[in-house]
């Protein structure tokens, strides 16, 4: 919050928006009829269930970043030869622990690790169950996107390293008309903008700035040169913020910027994942081309590991 205060323009990272109202509100925005990408991405899933089951291969070890609900895994989990294990990792502990809970209820054969972590910070995943036969990982709905390309790069790289050996499938929403992104990032009930605005709520009690969120507009357009939707909290009146005893001023109609929405072309995502040494293989794409759920080979570690600690699955 510092950083987006003092720098211009202001920019915030993605994870700050998931404490537990930002879960909540973030699921709201899934049931928005403006914003498809949830439900195109949960009918590719359902569709396609049975081919990327057999592309997971069996006895694998199912990874998911940025879980938040359990949705998209159930789909999964209904056509996959004997998983040996789910991990979903979340920076928003109680919802995901309680999706956890929800899951072993439901499915009392499947063991389910939670790890409250941001996994952009370093984080450690639990070690690889001996029976396991490789690790897949999932990054759905386009969460990809909400970094910047030097961002996407690096969790990608992460990933790989992470899931040597084995696959990552990723949720990637596609370039479009804009018309249809500007519907999705604005919905008419004002989730999102709620959501947006959700940042000052958080950043008022967590870090004790005096933000008044009914003065900020939310403004959400796409940058067709960017290929990205930019999402910004715009000043109503000139305003001053307190930040641990620093004052900062926005003008009227000035912005903080917080968060964008990258949108890929295949050709542009199969490239950046090969600069980091994946390798694309099987695409799934619906009727309208909108959204791609991209497997990604991740080639094993040889030698020595240039990145020790962290991100490898210990020996067991
Ligand atoms: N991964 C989601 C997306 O880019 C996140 C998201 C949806 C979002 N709506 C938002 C993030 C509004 C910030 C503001 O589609």
């Amino acid at each position: 919050m510092r950083l987006a205060l003092s720098r211009r323009p202001h920019t915030i990272a993605p994870v700050f928006f998931y404490d537990e109202r930002g879960s909540w509100l973030f699921e709201a925005i899934c049931q928005q009829p403006e914003y498809y990408v949830t439900r195109v991405e949960m009918g590719m899933l359902q569709e396609h269930a049975a081919a990327i089951a057999e592309r997971i291969g069996p006895d694998a070890e199912l990874v998911e970043f940025g879980a938040g609900s359990s949705r998209k895994f159930r789909t999964l989990l209904a056509a996959l030869h004997a998983p040996r294990r789910y991990v979903p990792i979340d920076v928003s502990g109680a919802h995901l622990q309680q999706e956890a809970a929800a899951l072993r209820r439901d499915h009392p054969l499947l063991e389910v690790t939670p790890v409250v972590a941001d996994f952009m910070q370093p984080f450690r995943l639990p070690p690889s169950r001996p029976a396991a036969r490789q690790r897949v990982g999932l990054y759905l709905g386009s969460s990809l996107g909400n970094f910047d390309a030097d961002e996407a790069r690096a969790f990608l790289a992460m990933a790989g390293r992470a899931l040597a050996g084995g696959g990552l499938l990723v949720g990637i929403d596609l370039v479009k008309d804009p018309a249809v992104l500007h519907a999705a990032y604005n919905d008419a009930a004002g989730v999102t903008a709620a959501f947006n605005r959700n940042l000052l709520v958080r950043a008022n009690h967590e870090l004790h700035t005096d933000f008044h969120p009914e003065r900020f507009y939310h403004h959400a357009c796409y940058a067709p040169a960017l290929q990205r939707v930019e999402m910004h909290l715009v000043s109503m009146t000139r305003q001053t913020v307190r930040l641990d005893g620093e004052s900062f001023t926005l003008a009227e109609g000035e912005s903080l910027h917080t968060e964008c929405a990258h949108k890929f072309t295949l050709n542009g995502f199969r490239a950046l994942s090969e600069s980091v040494g994946l390798q694309p293989g099987t695409v799934w794409l619906d009727a309208q081309r909108w959204f791609a759920l991209q497997w990604l080979d991740c080639p094993p570690l040889t030698g020595s590991d240039p990145f020790p600690g962290a991100h490898r699955p210990s020996p067991t």
